[in-house]
């Protein structure tokens, strides 16, 4: 499998690199996924998006920029894909979806963004399904080499600081490690194009849990984290997203194909172990 891994500088782009060592990985100086550089698109048979434009709150002011690497650059990458006969795979985010369901949304829920982010990432989906040839992967609320919620957390334990923190998103994190696996399996196992939903399995909790979990592991469990609305957290926020409050994605695609989605609180104790032992 000749692969061309772009976004390579971000969380899922390493770790897309890091277990495709022979592919070639371009990040965002090297390739810029709106605007591509000269490319023989004949030496690859598979190219791997994982570049975006991921700040959800920045979006909201810099809409063309959202748009630009979220839209634009997926739709340029389909139709090098269709012109040369390549697999194109993509990533994209549950905040196409709108929260409101009271149940995991699947692959054919229609999606109502609720943010600049959102529609942008909806807009790069619909070029991208348009594509025959295609794997379109949903992670939500990605975990890796790079700055996410879950270092946040980190930092704030490592300080003493018991933060205050949402408590009526509900999700489940996704490891970059464990998305990019996935990516690997469905490309190598031939399995139906198409929409997956693909995030960690196990029991959905709110970013509140998510970060009461990090603060037990890391050994910091006596700082209280309190719980608050996203209503009240944002209220003197007015520039930032709306986002929405049911993140949890149906992973019955997936894992029928056979992608594994082990337990995003399994995951969080090896993540914090890690992140641990190279503090030391
Ligand atoms: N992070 C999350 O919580 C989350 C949740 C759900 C879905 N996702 C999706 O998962 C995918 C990977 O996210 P991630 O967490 O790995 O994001 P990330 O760490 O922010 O990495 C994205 C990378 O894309 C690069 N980039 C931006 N615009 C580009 C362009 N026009 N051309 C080439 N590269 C460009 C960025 O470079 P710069 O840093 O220089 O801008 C960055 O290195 C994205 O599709 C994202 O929408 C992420």
């Amino acid at each position: 499998m000749r692969t061309l891994v772009l976004g390579a500088g971000g969380q899922v782009g390493r770790a897309l690199h890091a277990l495709l060592p022979d592919a070639t990985a371009l990040d965002r100086t090297a390739f810029d996924i709106a605007d591509p550089p000269a490319v023989d698109w004949g030496a690859y048979d598979v190219v791997v998006n994982a570049a975006a434009f991921t700040d959800v709150d920045g979006a909201e002011s810099r809409a063309a920029d959202a748009w630009r690497a979220n839209a634009t650059g997926p739709a340029v990458l389909a139709g090098a894909a269709r012109e040369h006969g390549l697999t194109l795979v993509h990533l994209s985010s549950e905040y196409v979806f709108d929260g409101t369901a009271d149940r995991p949304y699947t692959e054919d829920d229609p999606v109502a963004p609720l943010s600049v982010y959102g529609a942008s990432k909806a807009a790069g989906d619909l070029a991208v399904q348009g594509l025959e040839r295609h794997y379109l992967l949903r992670p939500t609320w990605v975990v890796g080499d790079g700055r996410n919620f879950v270092r946040t957390m980190l930092g704030l334990a490592a300080r003493g600081i018991a933060p205050t923190v949402v408590d009526d998103q509900v999700g489940r994190p996704t490891f970059a490690t464990d998305l990019a696996a996935a990516v690997v399996h469905l490309v190598t196992t031939g399995a139906p194009h198409g929409t997956y939903h693909v995030t960690g399995g196990g029991e959905p909790a709110s970013w509140a849990e998510v970060a009461r979990a990090v603060f037990a592991l890391s050994g910091h469990g006596d700082l209280a984290v309190t719980g608050t609305s996203t209503a009240a957290y944002f209220a003197d926020k007015p520039h930032a997203a709306r986002r929405p409050l049911n993140s949890v994605l149906d992973l019955s695609r997936a894992e029928k194909a056979g992608v594994a989605t082990p337990d995003w609180r399994e995951r969080l104790a090896a993540y914090v172990r890690a992140a641990d032992g190279a503090a030391r």
